[in-house]
């Protein structure tokens, strides 16, 4: 996790705070848009004390972070990327102020995929969950075109070899809830790897959903395409 800072200039600030860019925060300040203690503010070098100052833009108080942790449920139809020609982003569910920092997935889902999804902007801490040696342990509910059998489960949990792979995937865990559904445990995370292992036993993925990364659930009070802010614990879970 970023170390935390104690003043910060007041157009990064603005930058950070709202969808502007740095040029156009300039101009916001300019324009007397922005006030420091209430008291309009035009030079953007000016440094605010995270602490003790308070800053408005346009009349709103604005809450600065160094840097942004959340978890999104992620609806089908939308990509994890910054930015697609053609298709929706994650970003799209985002407030403009929250997207305009281009947080990125630590760890992407296909445009098929449902679920958690966690998102920032520190490459720092993304690291503790996307780094292959941090065996980071992810959850998923897999519906399946037929039921495997104790043999397949087997062969998934001991390790499969996908198609176009030479290396056989790491131990998993899978948990049958029902003939068609199954919770998979695995701690890699290669390219369409849930669906290439449930191939790799002449099965098929129908359904796919994260239900969780490391220690972190998806919360359950999020609907499709919401998100929250990680609390401090939860951050703290990938340091
Ligand atoms: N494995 C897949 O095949 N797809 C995902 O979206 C995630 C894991």
């Amino acid at each position: 996790m970023a170390k935390v800072k104690s003043k910060v200039r007041l157009d990064k600030l603005i930058a950070k705070c709202t969808d502007l860019t740095r040029s156009e925060a300039t101009r916001a300040l300019k324009n007397g848009f922005v006030k420091l203690n209430n008291i309009p503010q035009k030079q953007g070098k000016t440094m605010v004390d995270l602490k003790n100052d308070v800053v408005t833009f346009d009349d709103e108080i604005l809450e600065y972070r160094e840097t942004i942790y959340f978890m999104l449920h992620k609806p089908k139809a939308y990509v994890c990327a910054a930015k697609d020609e053609r298709l929706k982003t994650v970003l799209d569910l985002l407030p403009p102020a929250l997207a305009s920092r281009e947080p990125f997935s630590c760890g992407r889902l296909d445009i098929d995929t449902t679920g958690l999804v966690i998102l920032t902007d520190d490459g720092t801490w993304a690291h503790g969950i996307t780094s292959p040696k941090r065996k980071c342990e992810k959850t998923y509910l897999v519906g399946s075109a037929s039921e495997l059998s104790l043999e397949d489960m087997k062969e998934l949990e001991e390790g499969v070899y996908l198609d176009g792979d030479d290396k056989i995937t790491a131990p998993a865990k899978i948990e049958k809830i029902d003939a068609k559904t199954y919770r998979l445990k695995i701690t890699e995370g290669r390219y369409h790897q849930v669906k290439r292992m449930f191939e790799a036993v002449g099965n098929m993925v129908k359904s796919l959903h994260r239900e969780q990364i490391g220690d972190l659930i998806l919360d359950e009070d999020l609907a499709e395409g919401q998100w929250r802010d990680l609390s401090t614990e939860e951050v703290a879970f990938f340091n």
